[in-house]
């Protein structure tokens, strides 16, 4: 028996895994795949276009009854600050010219758009049973829409003070967010890196700190992980990436193929690609222009003016500007399908579980 089954009830599942969203990753093959298997399959949604989004899920509408999340990022946009982008693009000058990219190439400008009134439309739509956000919360009138849907809410914390106000706003369960994390970093009322903490020091004080059920993230890929975050007091695992190395990923074979080789050491917390922090693996472009740096504009500003460069670089068969998102735990995960995937790590955990338990 699992240790608290808080969460599972609360989502109306039968595994208490949650494949972490993953903007870009992941669609809805692999929210299908781990939906029916007993576990919450996510739809990340901030890369998505409103009709991108619709399509998917009606697709994973069509394919499953289970219970799904659907999730957004909530940052503020950033006001269009001209002289931070003019000197990141000198900064990156020397790439444009080594790649011999045409000055006039047109920058696109980023995706990445905050959760708003027409992807709520979607939701009263679809009305997933779970959405959850990323860098806090939307504003009140957009959360109390999502909440009329009688969807469940969720974001991510990565301090006690992120989890208590997450709490205090209406949050039906609170993603505990570590350190090890791959992708962005939910941190939402602080910039400072260097104070945030790892899952195995978060977790428990965010346990102790709120009322709600708590979901451990960040470095958990095998049954090892999920059994230390329940001893910590989880009552679920967001699993992030473990699920990159399934067929279902949606990601490139440059990227498939850089996160066989990852090692504990090779990720680093970096703005370069977007202006916010996330953990990818080391290239290029973090190791001359990061892994931090002040010019980078805010996000998601910054990841326009690298576009060009990562799309040319790529044609050449180079990830040197592409961010490869990666959590500390890459090399624990194996490529198996999401729904085995998934039925494996609980089973295994399960029966650790089991053991310690009658060991008890
Ligand atoms: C490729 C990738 C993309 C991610 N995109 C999102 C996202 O769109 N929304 C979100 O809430 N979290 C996102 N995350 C963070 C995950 O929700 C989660 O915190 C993280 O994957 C957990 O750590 P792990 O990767 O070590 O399992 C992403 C993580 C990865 C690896």
């Amino acid at each position: 028996m699992w240790t608290s089954d808080r969460f599972i009830r609360l989502a109306g599942i039968e595994l208490p895994i949650i494949q972490a969203p993953m903007a870009g990753s992941a669609l809805s093959d692999m929210v299908v795949a781990v939906s029916e298997a007993g576990g919450l399959g996510s739809l990340a949604c901030a890369l998505l276009s409103v009709e991108q989004a619709r399509r998917e899920l009606e697709t994973i509408r069509r394919r499953t009854s289970r219970p799904i999340n659907a999730n957004f990022f909530c940052h503020q946009p950033p006001r269009d600050d001209r002289a931070r982008q003019m000197e990141w693009r000198r900064r990156l000058n020397a790439y444009y010219v080594q790649l011999q990219i045409d000055d006039n190439t047109s920058v696109p400008t980023s995706a990445r758009t905050p959760f708003d009134d027409k992807m709520c439309d979607l939701v009263a739509e679809f009305h997933p049973e779970i959405v959850s956000f990323h860098f806090g919360l939307p504003d009140e009138n957009l959360l109390l829409r999502v909440r009329s849907t009688g969807a469940k809410i969720l974001s991510s914390a990565t301090s006690v003070i992120e989890a208590r106000w997450l709490e205090d706003h209406g949050c039906d369960a609170i993603i505990a967010q570590g350190l090890e994390a791959g992708g962005h970093r939910g941190m939402f009322l602080t910039e400072d890196v260097s104070t945030q903490v790892g899952t195995m020091a978060l977790v428990p004080q965010v346990v102790d700190a709120v009322k709600v059920p708590v979901i451990a993230a960040g470095g958990i890929a095998d049954a090892r992980g999920i059994l230390a975050a329940f001893a910590l007091g989880a009552a679920a695992v967001q699993i992030g990436t473990a699920y990159l190395h399934c067929p279902e990923a949606q990601i490139s074979p440059l990227y498939r193929q850089a996160l066989k080789g990852t090692r504990d050491n090779d990720t680093t917390i970096t703005n370069v690609f977007t202006g916010r922090p996330a953990r990818a693996i080391v290239n290029r472009i973090m190791r001359e222009v990061g892994p931090m740096s002040d010019i980078a504009p805010k996000f998601p500003l910054a990841a326009a003016t690298l576009a060009p460069l990562r799309a040319k670089s790529e044609m050449a068969g180079s990830a040197d500007f592409t961010p490869l998102w990666s959590g500390q735990s890459a090399r624990l995960s194996r490529e198996l399908p999401a729904a085995e995937l998934t039925r494996r790590l609980a089973t295994k955990a399960l029966e650790k579980l089991t053991l310690l338990q009658t060991l008890a």
